[in-house]
C-alpha cells in the first residue's frame, strides 16, 4: 500500500480498495446448495476473527471451519460463490491478511485480529483493542448500528455514515488514545460498504436490518429468512462508489497521527 495514497483523502486514495477498477464479467452463477453448508457454532478449538463477513462464511464451511489455513484463493472463491463479490474487491485485504500472520503463506481467522494490520479502532461491533476485548461481538457497541434508520426496516449509505459519526464521537471520550486516520476511515467506511452489499443491494447499498443484524449477531447467513446471494455481482467500482458515499456521509475528522499499516505481528503498531 502506498502510504501517500492514503493521506490526501481524494477519491483516487478511496480507489486502493480495488486494484482494478471496472471489473470481471459476472460469470459464476451460484447454486449453493445449502444442506451441504449449515450453519454450526465453532467449537472450543475453532478459530475466528473480528470480521462477521468470514466468521460466517467460516460456520457455515465455506471456510476452513477450524479457520485455519487461509489464504487469497480460499477467500477469494469464498466470497465470490457465497456472497458474489468479484475478487477484484477482496484482493488487497488478503493481501494484508498476510501480514498478521508469521507464516509467509497462510493465516488463520484468529491472526486477523493483529490490531493496526487491517483490525482497526471504533468497529461496529467490537471493543477497541484498548479498552478490551477487539476480536468478540458486543452488543453494547453494536447497539448503535442496531438502532440506526429509526422507522425504516432497512440500513443505507446514510445511516452507515451516520453510524460511523456516532461511533467515533462516543469513542474519542472513551479512548483517549484512539487510532483515527484517513487509513481507519477508510476501513470503517469498507466496512460499512460490505455489510450493506452482502445483506443487500450492492448497486443501491440498502440492506435489510433483519439480515445485517443476523451477519452480526450470530454470523449467520439468513438463508431461513430469506436472504439470496445478489444477482449484482459487487465490483471494485461499486464498491468504491458505497466507500465513497459512506464517507461522504459520515462527516468524519480525524484525530491526528500519520496514517501506519503495522507489517507483522513483531512490528510496531504506529510509527511513533
Ligand atoms: C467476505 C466478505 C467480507 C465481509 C462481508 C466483511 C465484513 C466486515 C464487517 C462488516 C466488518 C466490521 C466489523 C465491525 O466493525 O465490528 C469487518 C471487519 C473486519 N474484516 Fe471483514 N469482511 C469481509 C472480508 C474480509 C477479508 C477478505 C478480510 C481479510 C482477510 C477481512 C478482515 C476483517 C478484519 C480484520 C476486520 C476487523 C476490523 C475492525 O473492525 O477492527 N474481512 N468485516
Ligand atoms: C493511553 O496511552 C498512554 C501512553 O501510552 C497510557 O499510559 C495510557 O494508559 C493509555 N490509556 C488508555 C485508556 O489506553
Ligand atoms: C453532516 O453534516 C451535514 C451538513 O452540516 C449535516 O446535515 C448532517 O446531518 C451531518 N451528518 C452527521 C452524521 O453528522
Ligand atoms: C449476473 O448473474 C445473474 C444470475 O445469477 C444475472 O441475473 C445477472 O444479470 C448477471 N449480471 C451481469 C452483469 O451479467
Ligand atoms: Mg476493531
Amino acid at each position: 500500500m502506498h502510504f501517500r495514497t492514503l493521506v490526501s483523502l481524494s477519491t483516487v486514495s478511496l480507489s486502493i480498495f480495488a486494484a482494478k477498477v471496472g471489473g470481471v464479467p459476472n460469470s459464476s452463477e451460484s447454486s449453493v446448495d445449502w444442506d451441504v453448508y449449515p450453519w454450526m457454532a465453532p467449537g472450543p478449538n475453532d478459530l475466528r476473527s473480528p470480521c462477521p463477513g468470514l466468521n460466517a462464511l467460516a460456520n457455515h464451511g465455506f471456510l476452513p471451519r477450524d479457520g485455519r489455513g487461509l489464504n487469497g484463493p480460499v477467500i477469494l472463491d469464498a466470497s465470490q460463490k457465497v456472497f458474489n463479490i468479484q475478487p477484484e474487491v477482496l484482493t488487497l485485504p488478503t493481501k494484508l491478511g498476510l501480514l498478521t500472520s508469521d507464516d509467509p503463506v497462510s493465516f488463520t481467522l484468529d491472526d486477523l485480529k493483529l490490531h493496526g494490520t487491517i483490525e482497526h479502532d471504533t468497529s461496529l461491533s467490537r471493543q477497541d483493542l484498548a479498552l478490551g476485548d477487539n476480536l468478540h461481538f458486543n452488543e453494547e457497541i453494536f447497539s448503535t448500528l442496531a438502532n440506526a434508520n429509526p422507522g425504516e426496516s432497512f440500513y443505507d449509505v446514510n445511516s452507515a455514515g451516520e453510524v460511523m459519526y456516532q461511533r467515533l464521537q462516543q469513542d474519542i471520550v472513551a479512548n483517549p488514545n484512539i487510532t483515527n486516520t484517513v487509513k481507519e476511515a477508510l476501513l470503517r467506511s469498507a466496512d460499512s460498504a460490505l455489510y450493506l452489499s452482502v445483506m443487500g443491494d450492492p448497486s443501491t447499498g440498502k440492506a435489510p436490518k433483519k439480515f445485517v443484524q443476523i451477519l452480526f449477531r450470530e454470523e449467520r447467513l439468513p438463508v431461513a429468512e430469506g436472504w439470496q446471494r445478489s444477482s449484482i455481482p459487487l465490483d471494485g467500482k461499486t464498491f468504491n462508489s458505497l466507500i465513497n458515499s459512506i464517507m461522504e456521509a459520515s462527516n468524519w475528522t480525524t484525530s491526528g497521527g500519520c496514517p501506519w499499516v503495522r507489517l507483522g505481528p513483531e512490528q510496531p503498531v504506529s510509527i511513533v
